[in-house]
């Protein structure tokens, strides 16, 4: 699971019109399946009346979907319940009503416990209820602080509403679309598989579905998402059990579909097929977010992560193999207890050796009820912080050299939003750069050619070439 969302931490993204519906605003922390949930919380109170709003000041309703997986991110919603306590009482001087209700891995993490703390929250609900949501505010309408956690027996697939046309449309060309939740794998940091509980494959048909109503709409790139995507073993419509390889290939022949990705893999868990699937698939963009978290056996063997450092770099020679192209990003956590400097050093071999186009990385947080929390031989603040400075500096070049490689190349982009500057769009590259073009905005959703002429510290300029129009290789 990467955590800095694509789509920005934000409101979900379209905006009210209607002046008399009651309005919602959803804040996003962490990761994009917590994305993804913003947007089917938006569809479930869609239902109820409610338009999205991305003004907080405006809204009749105040939901913040957080993020558990490190200390800060927890923090960070309670500093905002303090702010919005503020705002709740200044409407009340007015005689108005603000609700309050938190989501997401905090929610289930926490529940009755954030009433406590901040009773400013009128509602607590957890992932796996929210196709509940309107029934639960019904409820603390009238009064009641409802906590709802429990892992819910129905399926809330089945019963989230489906998102109008221009809902879909309004967020935009790309989409994600969650195909697994939870995680059996209890890395031993790592606090999703209590929060989000044992692993759940949604099954082809759904996710094919949701897929196709989405490219319906407008949709041309899908992500799919799962904490451990690749896990995903779902039932076919042939009765047998599919593996990910395959659902993308499924996927890939939906016309009007141009190009999927997926979010988060485990290394056990890249199989045969799967790496085929990069082989064989031109709408499988050549990028893959492969976590490896430290270098070093005998980390990785504390960490429970089930690989060692030359299992991970022999996966990774099978998937240049089969797709040379292929950009690689991964996750890393620094001063795990009991990493030592030489453990750290082979971290830093580790990333010499893969060159990651993109990562992520960590200082370790102990997360409370995991068992490296217990650990008593916890690396102090400030090793911690050499380090990471120390590998961050490393990735940070090993990336901007992956950026540097790229200019003079010619790519196909899928034009996603308009640029900061008037005249500018914004698409991505198929290796998950953001690329900046000039170009119309009426050629949103199109894909184009361009050639890469600079690369910036956060994303790649190109020109259009003039007179081609894209295709779906690179
Ligand atoms: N401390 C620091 N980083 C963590 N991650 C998960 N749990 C922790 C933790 N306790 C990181 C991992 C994971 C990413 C989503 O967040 O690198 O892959
Ligand atoms: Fe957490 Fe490990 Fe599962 Fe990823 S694979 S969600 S890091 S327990």
């Amino acid at each position: 699971m990467q955590i800095d969302a694509q789509k920005d931490e934000s409101s979900a993204a379209y905006a009210d019109t209607a002046s008399k519906a009651r309005k919602v605003f959803v804040k996003t922390y962490g990761c994009q399946m917590n994305v993804y949930d913003s947007e089917r919380m938006a569809d479930a109170l869609a239902s109820d009346g409610y338009r999205v709003t991305d003004n907080p000041e405006d809204a009749d309703l105040l939901l913040l979907n957080t993020c558990h997986i490190r200390e800060k991110a927890a923090e960070k919603v309670y500093s905002e319940l303090g702010r919005i306590r503020q705002l709740k009482e200044a409407r009340a001087a007015n005689g108005e009503d603000l609700m309050v209700g938190v989501a997401g891995c905090v929610a289930q993490a926490e529940g009755q416990e954030i009433i406590r703390r901040a009773p400013v929250v009128d509602l607590v609900i957890g992932p796996q209820t929210y196709h509940r949501l309107p029934e639960a505010l019904a409820r603390a309408r009238g009064g009641e602080k409802v906590v709802e956690t429990d892992y819910a027996i129905e399926d809330k697939f089945e019963h989230l509403p489906r998102p109008e046309k221009e809902v879909i449309a309004a967020r935009g060309v790309t989409a994600f679309l969650t195909v697994q939740e939870g995680c059996d794998k209890f890395c031993t940091f790592c606090v999703v598989p209590y929060t989000r509980g044992s692993e759940v494959s949604r099954p082809v048909g759904q996710i094919v579905r949701e897929a196709e109503n989405l490219v319906s709409a407008g949709v041309r790139e899908i992500t799919l998402l799962g904490q451990n995507v690749n896990a995903w073993h779902g039932a076919g419509p042939d009765g047998r059990e599919w593996g990910l390889g395959e659902l993308l290939r499924r996927l890939s022949d939906i016309d009007g579909l141009e190009r999927l990705r997926y979010t988060t893999s485990h290394p056990r868990d890249m199989d045969d097929a799967l790496i085929a699937a990069h082989r064989d698939l031109e709408k499988l963009m050549p990028y893959l977010h492969l976590p490896v978290q430290a270098g070093s056996d005998s980390v990785l063997k504390a960490m429970n992560r089930r690989h060692t450092a030359q299992d991970y770099l022999r996966l990774v020679d099978r998937i240049r193999a089969a797709r040379p192209d292929i950009a690689l990003s991964g996750d890393f956590i620094v001063g795990f207890p009991g990493e030592s400097d030489a453990d750290f050093e082979a971290t830093l071999q580790l990333v010499e050796k893969v060159r990651y186009a993109q990562a992520f990385s960590f200082k370790y947080s102990p997360r409370p009820g995991t068992p490296g929390a217990e650990r008593d031989d916890q690396v102090p603040e400030d090793v911690k912080s050499k380090r990471l400075d120390r590998l961050q500096a490393l990735l940070r070049k090993h990336q901007s050299e992956f950026a540097d490689s790229c200019i003079g190349t010619e790519i196909d982009l899928l034009l996603e939003k308009p640029g900061r500057l008037a005249g500018q769009l914004i698409g991505r590259s198929p290796w998950l750069q953001p690329v900046i073009v000039d170009a119309n905005p009426s050629q949103i959703g199109e894909i184009i050619r361009v050639r890469i002429t600079r690369a910036g510290a956060n994303a790649l300029f190109a020109d259009k070439i003039q007179g081609e129009s894209g295709s779906s290789t690179i």
